[in-house]
């Protein structure tokens, strides 16, 4: 029971979509998580742009969601995020700070210095993942914590806790799907007649898309998703470089149009397979017929298909972005925390 009867410090790294969505959750779900013996507390949320805010008590979350809603800044605090993963009450520390996919940004910065100190990380943030996977879990063995990413691939679609942990002891072959909502979201709308830019603008306004939009229609999101299910769920570290990508700016109403009167979808698939040599990941714009499992698979819906040895295909859908939907993926790995479940993370 001793560690029912703790309660969890986090730290909230960037307070965006992703972290208003999982305070919203904490939030609303305090007394049910608390029924289920489970305490959290949120002792510091720092942004880069809109102020700090520690708290050792515990910071209110839906006061300070109301303030941020009404755009006031987070606090006065003058804290910075890699010092505020390691104060003294925080166990985990969320990191959703926007993905930088060239050096990792503030996220990798913070995300070594907490394993580094022994602190939990949970995480949406692509960046770190694609550039320093195996380090940030080798520094998680090192310290005896643990760095999860659920968040990072389907939002809170189970995906990669549900290949290590659900499906521990198959071995997968290869992953397809579709991995980007923004992109599946787009190309929805475009064959309801919705223009691509009208589309654009909704799902960033839905908060889809990433703060730089083009790391989704070019590709570059569904690609470090490929990147990483290669890393994690196959086993192979391969840089985001290796793998070949094709984005939708190039699609046009036109070419949805006349998909559809072929009785066809484009898709934005992507992909990570073994092969001979080595593992290989891909992703393109595919033109697939209605009949395809992937072609019913609409608006911010993703899908994975997981082929293995002992259950032959396994395929997994639901939302593929969203504020609440990605903070279900960091409360999930917050619990399995929580409840001590690590092992499989470890590579
Ligand atoms: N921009 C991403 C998407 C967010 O649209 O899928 C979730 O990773």
């Amino acid at each position: 029971m001793k560690n029912r009867e703790k309660v969890w410090g986090i730290c909230f790294a960037g307070f965006g979509n992703v972290g208003q969505g999982l305070a919203g959750i904490l939030a609303d779900e305090e007394e049910a998580l608390r029924r289920t013996g489970f305490s959290f507390q949120t002792v510091a949320v720092v942004t880069k742009t809109r102020g700090a805010l520690v708290d050792p008590e515990g910071i209110a979350l839906p006061d300070l969601l109301e303030r941020v809603g009404r755009g006031d800044p987070v606090g006065q605090d003058r804290i910075g995020a890699s010092e505020a993963a390691l104060l003294p009450g925080v166990d985990i520390v969320a990191d959703v700070t926007p993905t930088n996919l060239e050096d990792g940004g503030v996220g990798l910065a913070l995300t070594r210095a907490a394993l580094s100190a022994g602190r939990h990380v949970v995480t949406s943030d692509k960046g770190p993942a694609s550039l320093a996977m195996d380090e940030l879990r080798a520094l998680a063995r090192k310290n005896r914590c643990t760095y999860r990413f659920e968040g990072t691939v389907l939002s809170g679609t189970p995906a990669i806790n549900f290949a290590l942990e659900a499906m521990a002891g198959c071995s997968i072959r290869s992953v397809q799907g579709i991995v980007n909502g923004t992109t599946n979201y787009i190309l929805t709308k475009m064959e309801e007649g919705f223009g691509y830019a009208e589309a654009l603008a909704e799902a960033t306004k839905l908060g889809y898309a990433e703060a730089d939009p083009r790391g989704d229609v070019d590709g570059w999101d569904a690609a470090v998703k490929a990147q990483i299910l290669a890393g994690v769920v196959l086993g192979a570290s391969i840089p985001l470089s290796s793998v070949r990508r094709t984005g939708i700016a190039h699609i046009t109403a036109k070419d949805v149009n006349e998909a559809a009167r072929r009785r066809r979808r484009i898709k934005l698939v992507a992909r990570a397979e073994r092969t001979d040599g080595g593992v290989s990941a891909s992703v393109a714009p595919e033109e697939l017929p209605l009949t395809h499992p992937l072609a019913s698979v609409q608006g911010v819906m993703n899908a994975l298909t997981y082929s293995t040895d002992h259950l032959d295909q396994v395929t997994i859908t639901g939302p593929g972005a969203g504020r609440r939907e990605t903070g279900q993926a960091l409360l999930s790995d917050i619990l399995a925390i929580a409840r001590g479940r690590e092992a499989n993370h470890r590579p």
